[in-house]
């Protein structure tokens, strides 16, 4: 296997986090450096109950978001490209590189967990450190603030859900942040991949249906 020795991780770790500040400069609220940081901390805690390769999780958590496509005009190569390139210039074994490479290329929600091309204990860990950022009040605040990034409306009550629109209908609308809720972050816990990860997701899920609740009570001036 690929061993790096601690003194030596501390230095890969250190130089990553400065590379990534640093990549993520004026990013958006919900995608900047403190979204990396939570994701790269519940990563640690999620890994200290899994077996896991510790470098691939800190690195896969630190670089997974360093050029999300959604800023990119879709482009989905400038991430994990950049990425790579980074990890060549710090002494990091090449399987490792591979690896964290996988993990970038593989994270995200789309088309949940089907059909999956890759799959590691240490891709499940930050994918579930990942997601959970999209819950509780943090997820909250995050999505309300991608919203305002798109300048979406909060809500619409004339606007039904995703799920019961057609698919032109969807692309024709300016599908207010309220939407986002039931097309995916309600779908989230169902769909982790760690004991651990599953537990929080439980605690967050509850909070954000409570705060539906609250939101369609006081839509009405209540
Ligand atoms: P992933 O990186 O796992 O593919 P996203 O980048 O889609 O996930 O989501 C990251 C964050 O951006 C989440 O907090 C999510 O709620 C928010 N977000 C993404 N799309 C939307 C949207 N259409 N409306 C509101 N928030 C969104
Ligand atoms: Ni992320």
């Amino acid at each position: 296997t690929d061993l790096v020795d601690l003194g030596a991780m501390e230095h890969i770790i250190n130089a990553t986090v400065k590379f990534v500040k640093k990549e993520l400069e004026g990013a958006e609220g919900g995608h900047d450096w403190w979204h990396i940081h939570r994701v790269w901390q519940r990563s640690k805690l999620i890994a200290q109950k899994e077996k896991a390769d510790l470098l691939v999780v800190e690195l896969g958590a630190l670089l997974h978001d360093i050029a999300d496509a959604k800023f990119h005009d879709g482009n989905e190569e400038i991430g994990p490209v950049k990425a790579v390139a980074f990890m060549q210039t710090q002494n990091i074994p090449a399987g490792t590189i591979k690896h964290v490479e996988n993990i970038i290329r593989h994270i995200s929600f789309k088309g949940g967990n089907n059909a999956r091309e890759f799959y590691s204990p240490e891709l499940g860990i930050v994918q579930d450190a990942d997601r959970l950022d999209a819950l509780g009040a943090i997820g909250i605040a995050r999505a309300f603030n991608y919203g305002g990034f798109k300048n979406r409306p909060l809500y619409d009550p004339a606007i039904k859900p995703r799920l019961q629109m057609t698919r032109e209908e969807y692309k024709a609308s300016t599908a207010p942040t309220i939407n986002h809720f039931y097309e995916k972050l309600l779908l989230l816990k169902d769909r982790m991949n760690t004991a651990t990860g599953k537990a929080l997701a439980e605690e967050k899920h509850a909070f954000m249906e409570t705060f539906l609740e609250k939101f369609y009570e006081e839509w009405e001036g209540a």
